[in-house]
């Protein structure tokens, strides 16, 4: 877990999780194991002509991710959404959703 991040109560964030730095975790947010965010589209380190621009994910509450997503930078999953294993999140998962794949597409509702 990164600087600035954000962590709402009975957050869970199983082993080997990357949460990258002002990443924001609503109330019981459930990430399952190797999950990775990303804040930095344009990989920015160090480089001085350019500055980063860094836009970290955020979690809605209750949303949960399935082990090995990875979540792109600037992404909102919404509250109550279910993204699948390994899935590969490149656009906003809607509140109540369910979505995985590469990438991740909707497929219907959380139950
Ligand atoms: C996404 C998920 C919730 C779907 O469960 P489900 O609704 O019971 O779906 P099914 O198992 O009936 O599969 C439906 C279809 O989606 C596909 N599918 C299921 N999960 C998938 C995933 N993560 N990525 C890609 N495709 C997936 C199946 O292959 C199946 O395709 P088919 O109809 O062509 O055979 C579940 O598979 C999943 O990924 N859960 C996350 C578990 C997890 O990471 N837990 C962490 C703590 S251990």
């Amino acid at each position: 877990m990164e600087r600035d991040t954000r962590i709402g109560n009975e957050v869970r964030c199983s082993p080997g999780s990357h949460i990258t730095s002002s990443a924001v975790l609503s109330d019981r947010v459930f990430l399952g194991a190797g999950v990775r965010t990303i804040n930095d589209k344009t990989l920015t380190w160090r480089d001085p002509h350019r500055e980063p621009i860094l836009v970290a994910p955020q979690f809605g509450t209750g949303a949960k991710v399935g082990s090995g997503s990875v979540i792109l930078a600037g992404v909102t999953i919404g509250a109550r959404a279910l993204v699948g294993a390994a899935s590969l999140v490149t656009h906003d998962i809607p509140p109540g959703a369910l979505a995985y794949g590469h990438p991740a597409r909707v497929h219907g509702e959380a139950s």
